[in-house]
């Protein structure tokens, strides 16, 4: 049951309930290992990724018992600080366990995370961080062996490159060092607010997340409590990108808008119609062919990376020439030959494709590289002419809870096979 069987020539139209983000429910999963009292979290997404991290928690000696809205979280039983290889490796989050296993036992041993292949995806700058705070770090093989002979110490860190996992990793063992830790050229992006803001509910002195300046004091120890995950901002772009693909009209419910800002900017030169509410959005094709946009992948609140294949689609069906150049991840567009096949016309250069749009992509055998890939070819499926199979839909699964049941739902016919 690793393929899709896919039935091109749909129009796809109707509301979706968004789920909580994947990239904010991971980080804040591993940052219960910081505190012995109960947790309770709501709006947790059903993902492959997020069964992984609950597996990992549960191999420490975490009880985790997840009813259908509540996972209810007691970390005081655990007391290993090496994570089981072979779950480390499935997920790049697993990073994040880290920071927490250092600050709670003074050691921890854990092996390179694993995740998408969209590039190298080093871990320098998680290590870096660590080492200013007073962390010894030894790197053997293919693990990191990190301790600390006293309690870390707060630093002034300025991160030479904006990245998402180091701003997490550095946030989260601030929160117990001694001292105020001041984070420069953090990363901005929803998830740190996020778990931030759950840190401060456990008792942490955090200010300044969702800037490029995050000040943390460091306090004596964290508590319990309840924090609701935000929604998924990445999976509520990509079906607002399978109504304008599709010449449709899809309602996002159970979302926030002001954290897609940029992609609805972009979206509306396609010469969609948007309307949003308090926590819903609307795309209204309206029959219409979309016009070609210019990407340029940047940090947060730029335009995200997590949306590139998914633009590619959409201008590979848009009127009009255009360019998306990806500036984050250096391995990112493993998707394009894919789409070529369908009879995409894209250019691949070193790291930007140039798109020159078609009347109709025609449906093949297609083959997932990584999670946003295998969501953007599944769309591409879905409007192609004839039947698509889309083959290794084991990546999608890691990020999007339901997805072919929410689009099938929209009007989609899919099927696994
Ligand atoms: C997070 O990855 C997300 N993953 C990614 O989403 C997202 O694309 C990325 O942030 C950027 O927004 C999760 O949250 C689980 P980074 P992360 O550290 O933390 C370089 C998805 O599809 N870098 O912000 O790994 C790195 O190579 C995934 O949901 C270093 O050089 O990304 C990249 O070029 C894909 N050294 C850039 O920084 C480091 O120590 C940004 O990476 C760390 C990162």
């Amino acid at each position: 049951m690793n393929k899709l069987y896919i039935e091109g020539n749909k129009k796809l139209n109707g509301n979706v309930l968004i789920s909580g983000s994947k990239n904010a429910a991971l980080p804040i999963l591993f940052m219960t290992i910081l505190t012995k009292e109960k947790i309770e979290l709501s709006n947790i997404p059903k993902l492959t990724d997020i069964r992984v991290a609950i597996k990992l928690l549960r191999s420490l000696g975490a009880k985790i018992v997840n009813t259908n809205k509540i996972l209810y979280i007691d970390p005081s039983a655990i007391n290993i600080y090496c994570p089981p290889y072979n779950l480390i490796k499935e997920i790049r989050a697993s990073i994040w366990m880290l920071s927490p296993l250092l600050i709670r036992f003074g050691k921890a041993k854990i092996f390179f995370p694993g995740g998408c292949k969209i590039g190298l995806r080093p871990i320098d700058l998680h290590l870096k961080g660590l080492i200013a705070l007073g962390a010894k770090i030894v790197q053997k093989d293919n693990y990191i062996i990190a301790s600390i002979l006293k309690p870390l110490k707060g630093k002034y860190i300025h991160l030479e490159k904006i990245s998402v996992g180091a701003t997490i990793t550095i946030m989260s063992a601030a929160t117990l060092a001694e001292g105020l830790t001041i984070i420069a050229n953090a990363a901005q992006e929803p998830e740190i607010i996020d778990v931030a803001k759950f840190l401060n509910t456990l008792g942490a002195h955090i200010t300044g997340a969702g800037s490029n300046k995050i000040y943390i004091t460091g306090v004596l120890k964290l508590n319990g409590g309840y924090h609701k995950i935000i929604p998924d901002r990445i999976e509520t772009g990509t079906f607002l990108i399978a109504a304008a693909i599709s010449k449709g009209c899809i309602i996002c419910n159970d979302t926030e808008p002001k954290h897609l800002e940029n992609i609805l900017q972009k979206l509306s030169e396609t010469g969609a119609h948007i309307q949003t509410g308090k926590d819903w959005i609307k795309l209204n094709m309206q029959e219409k062919i979309p016009k070609a946009v210019n990407i340029s992948t940047t940090p947060y609140p730029g335009f995200p990376t997590d949306m590139q294949p998914q633009f590619a689609l959409l201008n590979s069906i848009s009127k009009g020439e255009s360019i998306i150049i990806e500036n984050i991840f250096e391995n990112r567009f493993a998707y394009v030959k894919e789409l070529i096949k369908m009879g995409a016309k894209i250019k691949i250069k070193n790291n930007y494709i140039i798109c020159k749009g078609v009347q109709k992509l025609f449906s093949k055998t297609l083959f997932s590289t990584d999670l946003r890939s295998s969501a953007t070819l599944i769309l591409a499926g879905c409007i192609a002419k004839g039947i698509t199979v889309v083959n290794n839909i084991h990546h999608f699964k890691r990020g999007y809870e339901s997805f072919p049941k929410k689009l099938n739902k929209l009007g989609a016919n899919i099927k696994y096979i």
